[in-house]
This record gives structure tokens, C-alpha cells and sequence, in this order.
């Protein structure tokens, strides 16, 4: 039995990721925007400002994947733990407060769009960190309901059951809350600024959210393959050193050009250089328990039956998205000798939307599969011809434009920073090549062909229940 709504922890999960799936559309529809704006800059000119909806687009990926983590979470507590998520009330006020918050700070960006700064600014409309540019205010309220959170789930695995996986996420949320706060104070240094600022964008990315998609995909595995818990919770100790390894120091690779002693470059090459490394490590981890748990490895005489097949899909994309769009497309411009030519190309945004696509939307778009399977006692969840629909466009559409995007990089790199010396004139020339503007007109394209995916993600999420081929108790 996958659980069901029983518990008050699990209706707080589905109220997570609703939130979670309205913010990801949202998330493509500022995309494409600005999307059309980069080839006719005149679209919504003086209506909706490129700099405004560039924020709300990735501002919003940022909040609406915090919201299905927090909502996983709330998934999983009690089946990990056996018993109802203590202090569940407080939990769903502090649901309403951030949804409240949020839906404030957005329309605030949308109505106040340009204006004279003051130290107010920080405080009431935006504080101007990319990613998180939330207003002071809110970032306080952000971090009242994130200690919430944090008292539910120790308050909960303290008195529940304990389990390696739980015990992971509790000391990875830790890290995860306490590294917020390194980008909500003012320096009037830019260099310092920027220097804090990456404590956040990148030990999240980079180490603390790899291991807190890494404990759910753990968990998903249980649940969908019956994979030996022993196995899962081994590795995932192992990703945890191999990830804090390479990714704490990896941080390196922000810091060669922005005023920070040099030393940066050889700490930065080195250990983000490494980073790839626990990546191959879980991607291999989760084809061999796909291998072995299905009996694929063993002959025909184990072949366990997937119990939700949609969400196990979403799992495998996730294991080659994270490889593919952090390690390998992170790879590529990571060495400061590359990067000197690569960085302020369109080279960060292609690996930017692989990365963020392949390794955390996708596990958590597995979790919304595993949340309504759950919600409506499904007990073997089949694939429909929406969901296949869903995965395949999607997939296709960020692949796409990942790969347009690298194509208009690479006349960025050769001709504005080999050819023309990074000059303001080699910009130019760069920007209006054909080849650069052929690979923003692909990105259009394939972000529409990602939006239509999105719009039979939701149908399948909302209907799938009613499907013929579902398997019920
Ligand atoms: C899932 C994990 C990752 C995500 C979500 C991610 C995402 C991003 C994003 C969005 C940026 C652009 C930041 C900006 O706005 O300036 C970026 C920059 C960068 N990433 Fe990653 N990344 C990940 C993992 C990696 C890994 C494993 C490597 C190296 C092997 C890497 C190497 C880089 C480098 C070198 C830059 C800086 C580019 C520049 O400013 O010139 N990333 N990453
Ligand atoms: C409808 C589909 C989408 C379109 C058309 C789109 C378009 C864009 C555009 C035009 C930018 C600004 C690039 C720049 O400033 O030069 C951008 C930035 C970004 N987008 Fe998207 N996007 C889409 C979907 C996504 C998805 C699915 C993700 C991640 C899951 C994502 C993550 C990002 C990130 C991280 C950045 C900042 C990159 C950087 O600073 O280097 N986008 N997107
Ligand atoms: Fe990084």
C-alpha cells in the first residue's frame, strides 16, 4: 500500500505541489516571453520588461521546486517515520503564509518595474540577488515557515522511526536552511555581494539539493521497484561524502572573475572538475537497481512489476538529465582556461536549463506521479498516452533548447571573445551573426514545444486516475 490521505501530512504534500505545478507554468510562460523578446525586442516593450519577466521566469523555478521538495517531504514523512508529522497544524499555516508571500512578492515585480533605488527598495520590492530576489520582508517570512518545516520533520523522525534516508535529509535541510542566510545581508561591496551570493545559488544546486533529490529518488526506488533499502541507503551515504567532496570547493568555478584572490583558479578547476564524478556514481546507481530490482540482470525469473510506472520514467530521465546537464554540460565550461571565453555567453544559460530540468524537475514531476497515486489508492500506476506525451515533449523541448542554445554560444565564444577580443563591437557582431540568431529561434521553438508538453503534464496529473489501465485494490 503506497498510502493515502489518512494522513494530515500527506494533504499538505498534494497542496505543495499544486502550488508547485501552477508556478511551473507560470515559469514557461515568462520564459517564452522573453524568448520572443530576444528576437523581437519590442515585444510587450513598456509593458513587461525583459529584466522583470527574466526574474519572475527564474525566480519562479526556484520557488516552485522548493515547493515539491517541501511538499515530497511532507509525502514521505510518514511512511518513513510510521506516524502523522507532529505539529502538522503549524505546518499548513506556514503553507498559506509562504503561498501568500509569494503571490505579494510577484505581483509587486509585475506592477513596480522600474524606479529610483533606496534602501527601502531591499526591504518592500526586491533585494536584486538572481534567483532570490525576494524583498527583505519576505525573506524573513521565507525563513519563519522554513523553520517550521525543519521542527516538523526533526520533531517527527525524533519521535517516529529514524531511517537512513530520513536521517540524511535531516542533516541535508540543515545545511540547505542555513545557507539561505548567506544571501540576505547588504554589502556595499560587489565583489563580497556576489562572493556570499554564490554560498546560496551554488552549494544549493551543487551539493545540498543533489542530496535531498538524491534521498527521494531513494525513497521512490522503494516504493516503485521494492529496491533493497540497505543498497539505496549505502549509496546514498557514499553520493552524500562525493558530493560535498567535489561540490564545496567547486564552488571555485564562480569565483574567477569577480575580484577574489586567484588561488580560486586552480581550487576551482580542480574540485569542480570532480564534480562529475558522484554524478556518474548515481546515475550508475540507479540503472543498476533499474537492472537488477527489475531482474533485467538476472535472467526471467525476478521480474518485479514497476508500481508506478510514470514516476519510475520521470526517475531514469532524471538520472540522465542530471548527468548530462550538470556533469557533462557543466563540465564543459568549468576549467578557468575555457571559461575565460565561455562565461557571460549563452554557454551558462544552455547548461543553466539542462542542469535544473534533468536534475530536479524531473525527480520531483516523479514525486507529483507518486503523490497522486497515493491520493487516489492507485495500486499499480500505468503509463497513459498523456503521460508519454508529457515526458517525451518536455524532454524533447528542454534537450532542444539546451542544444540551440549551445550552438549560439559557440559563435559567442569564436567570434565576440576569440576573434574580436570580448570587445563591445565583437558583441555585436556576434549577436546579429545568423548562427546566433537561428539557435534563439530554436530555443522559441523547442520552449513551445516544452509549454505543450507542460499542458498534458497537467491533464495527465489531473485525470490520470480515471484511465482505464490503472490497477486499483
Ligand atoms: C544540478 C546541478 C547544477 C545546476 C542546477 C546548475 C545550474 C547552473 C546555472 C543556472 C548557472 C548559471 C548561473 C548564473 O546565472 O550565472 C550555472 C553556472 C555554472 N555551472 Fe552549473 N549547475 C549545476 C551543476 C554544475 C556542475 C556539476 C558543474 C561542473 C562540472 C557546473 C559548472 C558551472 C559553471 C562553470 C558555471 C559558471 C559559468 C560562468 O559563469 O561562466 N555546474 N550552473
Ligand atoms: C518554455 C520554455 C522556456 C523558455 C522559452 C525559456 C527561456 C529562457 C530565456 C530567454 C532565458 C534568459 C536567458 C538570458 O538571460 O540570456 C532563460 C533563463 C533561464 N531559464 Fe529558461 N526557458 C524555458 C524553460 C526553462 C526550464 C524548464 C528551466 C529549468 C527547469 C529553465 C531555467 C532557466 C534558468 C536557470 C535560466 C537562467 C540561466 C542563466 O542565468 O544562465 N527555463 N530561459
Ligand atoms: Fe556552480
Amino acid at each position: 500500500m503506497l498510502g493515502n490521505l489518512q494522513y494530515e501530512s500527506k494533504k499538505l504534500a498534494i497542496m505543495y505541489f499544486t502550488v508547485a505545478a501552477i508556478l511551473f507554468g507560470a515559469q514557461l510562460l515568462f520564459g517564452l516571453i522573453i524568448a520572443t523578446q530576444y528576437l523581437y525586442p519590442s515585444f510587450l516593450f513598456e509593458i513587461l520588461d525583459f529584466s522583470t519577466a527574466r526574474m519572475v521566469h527564474i525566480n519562479a523555478l526556484v520557488v516552485w521546486l522548493l515547493y515539491a521538495m517541501i511538499g515530497s517531504v511532507y509525502w514521505i514523512l510518514p511512511d518513513e517515520t510510521g506516524i502523522e508529522t507532529v505539529g502538522i497544524k503549524l505546518g499548513k499555516l506556514g503553507f498559506y503564509v509562504l503561498t501568500a508571500a509569494v503571490t505579494v512578492v510577484v505581483l509587486v515585480y509585475i506592477l513596480v518595474q522600474t524606479g529610483s533605488g533606496s534602501k527601502l527598495t531591499t526591504w518592500l520590492i526586491i533585494e536584486g540577488r538572481e534567483y532570490i530576489e525576494a524583498p527583505r520582508w519576505a525573506d524573513i517570512g521565507i525563513v519563519v515557515v522554513v523553520l517550521i518545516f525543519l521542527f516538523n520533520v526533526f520533531a517527527t523522525a525524533i519521535k517516529g522511526k529514524m531511517t537512513g534516508i530520513i536521517q540524511v535529509l535531516m542533516a541535508d535541510l540543515l545545511a540547505l536552511a542555513g545557507l539561505y542566510l548567506a544571501g540576505m545581508f547588504y554589502t556595499a561591496n560587489i565583489s563580497i555581494d556576489q562572493y556570499w551570493w554564490w554560498w546560496v545559488i551554488h552549494l544549493w544546486v551543487e551539493a545540498t539539493w543533489e542530496v535531498f533529490v538524491a534521498c527521494l529518488a531513494g525513497y521512490a526506488l522503494i516504493k516503485i521497484l521494492d529496491a533493497k533499502r540497505e543498497i539505496i541507503e549505502m549509496w546514498l551515504w557514499i553520493e552524500v561524502a562525493m558530493l560535498f567532496g567535489s561540490g564545496i570547493l567547486g564552488l571555485g568555478h564562480h569565483y574567477f572573475w569577480i575580484g577574489t584572490p586567484e588561488y580560486w583558479w586552480e581550487i576551482g578547476a580542480l574540485f569542480s572538475a570532480l564534480e562529475p564524478v558522484p554524478l556518474v556514481a548515481m546515475f550508475v546507481h540507479v540503472i543498476y537497481d533499474w537492472g537488477k530490482e527489475s531482474g533485467i540482470a538476472k535472467g526471467k525469473d525476478k521480474i518485479h512489476i514497476l508500481k508506478n510506472s510514470p514516476a519510475f520514467a520521470w526517475l531514469i530521465v532524471g538520472a540522465f538529465g542530471n548527468f548530462l546537464g550538470a556533469g557533462v554540460w557543466g563540465f564543459m565550461h568549468t576549467l578557468p582556461q575555457i571559461n575565460l571565453y565561455t562565461h557571460g555567453t549563452q554557454w551558462p544559460a544552455a547548461h543553466g536549463h539542462l542542469a535544473f530540468y534533468g536534475a530536479y524537475a524531473t525527480i520531483l514531476i516523479g514525486m507529483m506521479y507518486m503523490g497522486v497515486q497515493g491520493k487516489n489508492r492507485i495500486k499499480q500506476m500505468k503509463m497513459t498516452r498523456s503521460s508519454k506525451l508529457a515526458i517525451s515533449l518536455i524532454t524533447i523541448g528542454v534537450l532542444g533548447m539546451t542544444v540551440a542554445l549551445t550552438a549560439s554560444a559557440y559563435v559567442q565564444t569564436m567570434v565576440e571573445r576569440a576573434q574580436w577580443g570580448a570587445t563591445w563591437e565583437g558583441y555585436f557582431v556576434a549577436q546579429n551573426s545568423v548562427w546566433f540568431l537561428q539557435g534563439v529561434g530554436w530555443r522559441l521553438f523547442m520552449g513551445l514545444v516544452t509549454f505543450v508538453g507542460f499542458v498534458f503534464l497537467i491533464k495527465d496529473l489531473l485525470t490520470i486516475k480515471s484511465d482505464k489501465r490503472q490497477v486499483y485494490t
